[in-house]
C-alpha cells in the first residue's frame, strides 16, 4: 500500500524532514497550481494516535497547518473531551494541498497524494488511526462502504496499529442532527478507549518479552481484532 507509484519519485523509504521537503515541492497533480501552503501534518511524531482528514480548506491552505478552521475547532474540542490533547496527537490528510472551492478530492489527486500519507503512517507509527470522514476512511480500510456504516468500529491495520473511523467534523457542522454529534463524541471515547487498551498490551508484552516483544504483542494484539 505504501509502495510509491511508478510515475512519481519514491517516498517509501524517506525519513519524516525529507519527506515534508518532498511534499512541500510537490508538483505531482494541479492543486500544486492554486495552493497558497502544502498542508504536510502536524502533532507529535511519534503519537500513539495519528488522526487523518480529508484535505485543507481556506484557513489550512492559508497557514499552512491542517484543521485550524471552525471544523478544527470542533476536532479540538472532541479530543479535549475524551482528554486527548491536540498537541499529544499527530494530525495530517488525505490530500496535503486545497481543492478550489474546498470541492471533493478528485481521484488522481487521492492516487498522486496517497504516498506521502501512508509514509507518514509507517513513520508515526501510531496505536490507533482515527479516519475523519469518507476520504480518509475509504482510502486507508480500502473500503467504498460509507462512514455512517464503518463508524464507531476498530479495524486491524497494518503492523502494530488499528482504524477507528468516524464523521468528519465539517460533517458536524453542516446543521447535521444532534445525534450525529454525539455517535462522534462516542467514537472519540472509542479512539482514548482503544488507546490505553493498547498501550496495556504493548507494556504487558515488553515487560514479558523485552524490547521486540513491545511489538511483536501489539501487532498480534491488532491481528486478534480479525477474529471479531
Ligand atoms: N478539513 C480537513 O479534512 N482537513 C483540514 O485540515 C481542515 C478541514
Amino acid at each position: 500500500m505504501s509502495a510509491s507509484s511508478p510515475a512519481f519519485p519514491d517516498v517509501s523509504s524517506a525519513d519524516f524532514d525529507t519527506l515534508e521537503r518532498m511534499a512541500m515541492a510537490c508538483t505531482r497533480c494541479r492543486l500544486s497550481d492554486s495552493r497558497t501552503h502544502v498542508v504536510f501534518g502536524v502533532g507529535d511524531r511519534s503519537a500513539d494516535v495519528m488522526l487523518v482528514g480529508e484535505a485543507p480548506g481556506f484557513h489550512e491552505d492559508r497557514e499552512g497547518i491542517p484543521f485550524v478552521g471552525a471544523a478544527g475547532k470542533l476536532l479540538t474540542t472532541l479530543l479535549e473531551e475524551v482528554g486527548l490533547s491536540r498537541s499529544a496527537v499527530y494530525i495530517a490528510n488525505v490530500l496535503k494541498c486545497r481543492p478550489p472551492g474546498n470541492r471533493d478530492p478528485l481521484d488522481d489527486e487521492v492516487e498522486a497524494c496517497k504516498d506521502y500519507l501512508f509514509r507518514q503512517i509507517e513513520l508515526v507509527d501510531p496505536l490507533v488511526i482515527g479516519t475523519l470522514g469518507n476520504f480518509a476512511t475509504r482510502l486507508i480500510l480500502a473500503r467504498s462502504v460509507g462512514i455512517s456504516r464503518l463508524r464507531g468500529q476498530v479495524f486491524p491495520y497494518k503492523g502494530r496499529a488499528v482504524v477507528i473511523p468516524t464523521y468528519h467534523p465539517a460533517a458536524l457542522l453542516r446543521g447535521t442532527s444532534p445525534a450525529k454529534l454525539e455517535e462522534a463524541r462516542a467514537d472519540m471515547r472509542l479512539i482514548a478507549e482503544t488507546l490505553a487498551e493498547r498501550r496495556l498490551a504493548v507494556a504487558a508484552a515488553g515487560s514479558s518479552s523485552g524490547a521486540d516483544g513491545d511489538r511483536a504483542g501489539a501487532e498480534e494484539s491488532a491481528s486478534q481484532l480479525e477474529l471479531f
